[in-house]
């Protein structure tokens, strides 16, 4: 009987190995990429790379591509939840002129960041990559100009982690792009 019942323990361990061994073989691509991509640029973080990525399952079984096909749809519902961010502070009646003119230039900028983020998608479809990192360089500005109009007038930023934020998801998806294409 003792024999018998310890055979589910032995399976169970071999496949909770199984299972460890095979889940971190198939996450290889996401944490290297990440890793590499946090080597060569100051701006990016490893742990904020990872996390972000994991938010889609789907990444734990991409290659760079998959990622870099994440990692700019990451940054483009970033700038769109960015946008309507805005729209809720810019309903505040206590903001001050120059607040509020400065809030709407973010609003602009971050418009265009969806639109040169659409753009950039498209060319990746097309396998044109130089477009595609002009795109994502361009929409990438968007996080300077939105916090050089506070810093113009003096004010604090209120966006300042969310400008961070988008400006470091738009430098991973520049760093897997060369990644792919060296
Ligand atoms: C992971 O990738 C392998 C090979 O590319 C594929 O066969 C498998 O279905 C994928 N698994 C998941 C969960 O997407
Ligand atoms: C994306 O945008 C929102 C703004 O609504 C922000 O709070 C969030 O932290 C941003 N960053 C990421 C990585 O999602
Ligand atoms: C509205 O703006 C004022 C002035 O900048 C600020 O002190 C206040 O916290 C804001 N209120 C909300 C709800 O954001």
């Amino acid at each position: 009987m003792k024999s018998y019942n310890s055979l589910p323990l032995v399976f169970l361990f071999f496949s909770f190995f199984l299972f460890h061994y095979s889940a971190a073989s198939s996450s290889d691509v996401l944490y290297r990429a990440c890793k590499d991509a946090a080597d060569g640029d100051p701006n990016i973080h490893y742990n904020f790379c990872v996390s972000c990525l994991e938010e889609n399952p789907k990444s734990h079984n991409a290659s760079l591509k998959g990622l870099f096909k994440i990692s700019i749809g990451l940054a483009k519902s970033n700038a769109t939840s960015i946008k309507s961010l805005v729209s809720k502070l810019l309903t505040n009646n206590s903001l001050s002129k120059h607040a509020k003119s400065s809030l709407k230039t973010c609003s602009e900028v971050y418009s265009e960041a969806i639109s040169d983020l659409k753009d950039a998608i498209a060319a990746f479809k097309l396998k044109d990559y130089s477009t595609t990192n002009i795109r994502i360089s361009a929409a990438m500005d968007a996080s300077d100009t939105c916090e050089e109009g506070f810093k113009e007038e003096g004010d604090v930023s209120p966006l300042k982690k969310e400008d961070n934020e988008f400006f470091e998801l738009t430098a991973i998806a520049l760093a897997f792009l060369s990644m792919f294409r060296s």
